[in-house]
């Protein structure tokens, strides 16, 4: 990776934009090694806020007072290194309001370091089974409002940046949470850029078991519809605040698709909901969103919608959700058991457990 040309490009951009648009929020900045460790504290433990893979992430204040998180590589190795590179190449290309802000990055010598905009409210997965879970800071409308920002943010990379991009990694824990608990898509390390007029390709299986796309975990096949699979459980998860993947005794992995199924059988979407918003929120809503993340999960990614489908279908109005989900007949398996649910009878399920089944024991 020629770094010299990064350097370049990134002090380029920031003249193009600073000319551009004056006004505009955050044009890319330069930092020294020197403000960067200032910032963080000499990357003290103190100021640690999370650890992935491919490194530490540590908050920081520069001396303008911007609160900033830095992103430092662990060790030097060629995939460490590469995934620094498309991160970096990726945020450096693409600006929403759902997706985390690139700030700038420093990268001489052994140190690579990555800076964000600094989010408060920590990532999804933080309220949905970590520390801050039992506080409950997520209701019903702001869950959905997530669910939104999150789509809204995917359906910006595989439809309007260009070439487009597939995330290949999205997970509660790549959902951060602005001040305001509006989404931003992060951690693009695993990224692929599409060029155009291909429709899929087959690479290396990256990501993270539980969100993988059946086609994906086992034939390495990814298209844009892989992270709408991902979604799909990720909306799962924003609804029951289950896992992704749960380990029954007997040690028999079961994903949440699996675990959801037998509930939108007997119509008791009801169940389906985290217990910790005690009964508060919208039950169209959340039967309609249900459906969705089912027909997100298709084992079948023809069968799948496409983001912008995905985000009009969330954002659509109860009456018009529940003409679609009465339409998504062709996904389901006839059941004769539905008890309740006189707006959703007649919805078969999905045929497609053996597959994901197999794509779990991988
Ligand atoms: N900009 C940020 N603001 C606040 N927390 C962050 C930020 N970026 C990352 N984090 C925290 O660090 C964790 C790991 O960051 P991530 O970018 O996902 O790196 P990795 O590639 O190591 O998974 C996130 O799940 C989140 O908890
Ligand atoms: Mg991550």
């Amino acid at each position: 990776m020629n770094w010299r040309r990064f350097c370049c490009f990134c002090i380029c951009k920031e003249k193009d934009l600073i000319r551009e648009n004056k006004s505009r929020d955050y044009p890319w900045e330069l930092y020294t090694l020197k403000e960067i460790l200032h910032a963080t504290n000499n990357f003290h433990n103190d100021t640690k806020i999370g650890e992935g893979g491919f490194g530490s992430v540590y908050r920081g204040r520069t001396s303008k007072g911007v609160e900033i998180a830095v992103k430092r590589l662990k060790a030097l190795s060629p995939k460490a290194e590469m995934e620094f590179a498309v991160e970096v190449e990726i945020l450096g290309r693409v600006r929403h309001k759902n997706l985390l802000g690139l700030r700038g990055f420093y990268a001489s010598g052994n140190e690579r370091l990555i800076v964000y905009d600094y989010m408060p409210n920590h990532s999804l997965v933080t309220h949905l089974h970590g520390q801050l879970a039992a506080d409950c800071l997520l209701d019903w409308p702001r869950r959905m409002s997530i669910a939104i920002g999150s789509a809204e943010g995917l359906a910006y990379l595989h439809h309007e940046a260009n070439p487009h991009i597939i995330h290949r990694d999205i997970k509660a824990s790549n959902v951060l949470l602005d001040a305001n608990f509006q989404a931003k898509v992060a951690d693009f390390g695993f990224a692929k850029l599409i060029p155009d007029g291909v429709t899929h390709m087959t690479t290396r299986v990256k990501g993270t078991l539980g969100y993988l796309a059946p086609e994906y975990a086992m034939w390495g096949k990814v298209s844009e519809s892989c992270d709408v699979y991902s979604f799909g459980i990720l909306l799962l998860e924003i609804i029951s605040a289950k896992k992704p993947l749960e380990k029954l005794p007997g040690g028999v992995k079961r994903d949440i698709v699996q675990w959801v199924t037998p509930y939108v059988r007997k119509g008791a979407f009801d169940r389906i909901a985290d217990p910790r918003l005690k009964g508060k929120f919208d039950r169209a809503q959340l039967k309609s969103a249900v459906m969705l993340a089912l027909k997100c999960t298709d084992s079948n990614p023809e069968n799948r919608p496409t983001m912008l489908e995905v985000v009009e279908w969330l954002k659509g109005g109860v009456e018009r959700r529940r003409k679609e989900v009465t339409n998504l007949q062709h996904m389901l398996e006839e059941d004769g058991n539905n008890e309740t649910d006189a707006d959703f009878q007649g919805l078969r399920m999905p045929q497609s457990d053996s597959r994901r089944e197999r794509a779990v024991k991988n």
